[in-house]
């Protein structure tokens, strides 16, 4: 496992060249876009990282972006990685650990999310406290590699304290409403059943969606800080009146695509 991590560290130095940025930010789905705000100096699309596995999912095009967001240095992935497309979930795990090998040491994590609060409706955003991983699955299962974590990390802070304030009071600055709570994983793809969704609201959870989980746990086990942010692209199924779709979730994301721009140009030279 560490030399695969090491192995697409090494093509990704080497298709740099300059140093790698300390934060990563993943863009969600319907979120992409963000990729044309970032002052881009290198391009390295995913096929071209050895290990790496390619981006399945319309909305998400598939290259690790490095350069600039308001002066900041940042990677970006632009295209995620999700469990559904049919990719091992060690696969989803390795980009995170060859971030951490390059010496990241920030990863924001954003994404698409159903809204399990009828006050929290379409355009929200949502700082991610904390998870429930309902997935059944978990990138840490097999071996362990003592190089990259310990056996059984602590997820008491998974979603770091300091850097959901940050991320508070850029909000606060840009005058954007931001609410907070608990982001269900769910595999997916198909969307939840509203029995599902009862019970999920019942559990403690505050909106639901297909990712996320899987990185933040990754991260946390290779030492890197992680920030969540979910989109609100929709009611969840028997809080929506209506069928939720992809497209649905693509078109709220594009709506919302200032807002949430905004909040990232203000927060990741914070965290910088
Ligand atoms: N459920 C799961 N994932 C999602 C949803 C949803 O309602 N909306 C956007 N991503």
């Amino acid at each position: 496992m560490y030399d695969a991590v090491q192995t697409a560290a090494d093509s990704i130095a080497a298709q740099h060249g300059g140093p790698f940025p300390k934060t990563v930010l993943v863009l969600g789905s319907g979120l992409g876009g963000f990729g044309e705000v970032i002052e881009t100096q290198t391009i390295i699309p995913y096929k071209d990282i050895p290990g790496f596995p390619t981006s399945t999912v319309s909305g998400h095009s598939g290259q690790l972006l490095i350069g600039k967001a308001a002066g900041a240095p940042v990677a970006c992935m632009q295209g995620r990685l999700h469990l559904y497309e049919g990719h091992p979930i060690e696969q989803v795990a390795l980009p995170i650990r060859a971030y951490r090998a390059l010496g990241a040491q920030t990863l924001v994590l954003t994404n698409a999310a159903g809204s399990l609060k009828p006050d929290m409706g379409p355009g929200s955003l949502m700082i991610i406290e904390d998870h429930i991983n309902a997935s059944g699955q978990n990138p840490l299962i097999g071996p362990n590699d003592e190089k990259i974590g310990p056996r059984f990390p602590d997820m008491s802070d998974a979603y770091d304290r300091a850097l959901r304030e940050k991320l508070a009071s850029a909000a606060n600055i840009e005058n954007i409403d931001l609410a907070s709570g608990v982001y269900l994983y769910t595999q997916g793809p198909s969307f939840e059943t509203p029995a599902e969704v009862r019970m999920f609201a019942s559990w403690g959870a505050d909106a639901v969606g297909m990712s996320t989980a899987p990185e933040a746990i990754a991260a946390v086990h290779a030492g890197l800080k992680v920030a969540g942010l979910s989109l609100i692209t929709n009611h969840a199924a028997g809080i929506a009146s209506h069928k939720i779709t992809h497209d649905e979730t693509l078109a709220v994301g594009a709506q919302s695509f200032e807002k949430m721009s905004r909040l990232m140009l203000r927060f990741l030279p914070a965290v910088a």
